[in-house]
């Protein structure tokens, strides 16, 4: 099944689009309900088979028209302060690659992002900056790129840059880039405990590597069809038991103060299951309903390792553009 246009992407075939002034989308985070990972590959990736679900934190992202050619950047919310807004920032690399690709460089745009997502965290929320600077831009400048291409810079830009663009759940392959879109299940309701410091996704996946090399753990992308069945439209309880993260392992290894969080987490009344958002190190917790998850977010707040609770459910639908002429 392939995924459906974006209703609010313009048709490749209207190259005359009109520019916007102003452009808004809220794009959410992510956990994956299953991340099989399979063995290191010669283009220094690790195959995946993944099950995203978009979560209700959400990066607002808002595309200004500039009469110049520059490309700028504000941030505010969750760690901005400790983000560069320089090229180096996705969000900067995503305007400038549209740019790029569409040849006109004198198209400019000050962009402001509020984050809701922990930085570096598993959530994704670099790539959700990413994501939503591509939509906002394509959407300002009147590129009139579909959601195939957009999907294309998305991949080279990061691995779960295409999952921000497309939201709902979805079956993610490849690098985690090449997408299926999957039904949108019923409501789960998560908490989310962030840690005070980060973990960075290549040294999780380099520790996964060293402990499949000593014989720790076996790499598997494997994902069974029901698994993925469960996870995508199961009850809350059904999808407790199918969770799986393949780097949880390797994220406890380099941060064994998280094991203590998601045990903490499981004993309150109403916890489904834990786990470990992506590489880690925000820990996630299935609850049962929203008041159980209300009360775990009280009681999660006065552990050590815990920085910030969040609450928030999911699936988080697709990001709509809000276009001011
Ligand atoms: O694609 P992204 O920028 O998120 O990847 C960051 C790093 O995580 C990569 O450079 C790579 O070391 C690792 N990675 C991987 N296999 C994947 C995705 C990411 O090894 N499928």
């Amino acid at each position: 099944m392939s995924l459906p246009d974006l209703d609010a992407a313009q048709p490749a075939d209207r190259p005359n689009a009109p520019r916007a002034a102003k452009v808004r989308v809220r794009v959410p985070g992510k956990i994956n309900l299953a991340l099989a990972v399979g063995p290191l590959a010669a283009d220094g990736f690790h195959p995946l088979s993944t099950v995203f679900q978009a979560v209700s934190l959400f990066e607002d992202v808002q595309a200004r028209w500039r009469d110049d050619d520059q490309i700028r950047l504000q941030m505010t919310g969750q760690g901005s302060e400790e983000l560069p807004c320089d090229q180096t920032n996705l969000a900067v690399r995503a305007a400038l690659a549209l740019r790029q690709r569409h040849g006109s460089s004198e198209l400019g745009v000050d962009l402001r992002i509020d984050k809701q997502i922990p930085m570096a965290g598993g959530m994704a929320g670099g790539s959700a900056d990413a994501a939503g600077t591509l939509l906002a831009c394509n959407a300002l400048w009147g590129l009139g790129l579909g959601l195939p291409e957009l999907s294309e810079l998305a991949a080279e830009l990061g691995s779960d840059v295409a999952f921000g663009l497309h939201a709902g759940n979805a079956l993610g392959t490849g690098r985690g880039e090449q997408l299926t879109a999957l039904p949108a299940s019923g409501r789960l309701d998560w908490v989310f405990a962030v840690a005070p410091r980060g973990l960075s996704t290549p040294a999780v996946y380099r520790h996964f590597d060293l402990m499949a090399e000593r014989g720790e753990l076996v790499p598997s992308a494997q994902l069974a069809a029901e698994v993925v069945a469960t996870l995508s439209s199961g009850t809350p309880d059904r999808v407790a038991g199918a969770l799986r993260n393949d780097l949880q392992p390797a994220a406890v290894a380099l941060y064994p103060e998280l094991a203590a969080t998601l045990t903490a987490g499981e004993a309150v009344d109403g916890v489904l299951a834990s786990l470990v958002c992506g590489s880690g190190p925000t820990s996630a917790f299935l609850c049962v309903d929203a008041a159980a998850a209300d009360r775990l977010a009280a009681d999660l707040g006065g552990l050590p390792e815990v920085r910030q609770v969040l609450r928030a459910f999911g699936p988080a639908p697709r990001p709509k553009l809000e276009v001011t002429v």
